[in-house]
């Protein structure tokens, strides 16, 4: 299967590339032809101009590289961190160019895009993987875990990607190497679940 794996986070030392590695080993391992984006590496440009918002073209070599991957792959897995609630905003910039009309979704031939759109992606499977430092009770009852809604009901189900499942490491603070190695052997037993 053709898989398309970002990461957004600036630090290779970090655990979210820890994670990143692990995940794009697993899919090598099970034979999977993947795509794989580190996004502060390629220096992948997040600002949408007045232009492309205005036509949705776009000259930015990556960007259309982008598009292209996410249009024919079948499954897609996105790695970073808790950043205010929200993804950092590289990949908040990636999402408005690359999760464009007539790629990800369309509106029906007379909705002025105040109703429901059709998905296009052919993506079956995305997976997604957070770190945090907020404990579970405290994201929930504080913060309601704006992350959850964002990607399976803000972004996905508006693109038509149904299979979604989402992982949250936390606490990454204060973390043991002995938790970080069992959190990446866990990471590697749901890549080999969902893209065996
Ligand atoms: C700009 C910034 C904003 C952050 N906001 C949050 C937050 O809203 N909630 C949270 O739990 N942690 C937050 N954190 C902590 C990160 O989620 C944490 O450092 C990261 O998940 C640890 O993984 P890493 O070692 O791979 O960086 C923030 C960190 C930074 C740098």
């Amino acid at each position: 299967m053709e898989i398309m794996v970002i990461v957004a986070h600036p630090y290779e030392k970090s655990f979210n590339h820890a994670l990143y590695q692990t995940v794009i080993k697993s899919l090598h391992t099970n034979q999977h032809h993947v795509y794989a984006h580190h996004l502060y590496k390629e220096k992948f440009n997040p600002i949408l101009t007045g232009t492309e918002l205005a036509n949705g073209k776009t000259k930015d070599y990556l960007v259309i590289q982008h598009r292209e991957e996410i249009k024919k792959v079948e499954g897609l897995i996105i790695i970073h961190p808790n950043w205010w609630g929200q993804p950092p905003a590289i990949l908040k910039g990636w999402m408005d160019r690359v999760l464009r009309s007539g790629i990800a979704y369309e509106f029906d031939e007379g909705d002025d895009g105040s109703g429901v759109p059709h998905g296009l992606l052919k993506i079956k499977t995305a997976l997604v993987f957070n770190t945090s430092n907020t404990p579970e009770k405290r994201e929930i009852e504080v913060f309601g875990d704006p992350l959850e809604r964002i990607w399976k009901d803000c972004v996905f189900d508006f693109c038509g990607v149904y299979q979604v499942y989402r992982k949250i490491f936390r606490t990454i603070s204060g973390s043991t190497p002995e938790e970080r190695k069992a959190w990446l052997s866990e990471t590697k037993k749901i890549v080999n679940e969902f893209f065996p």
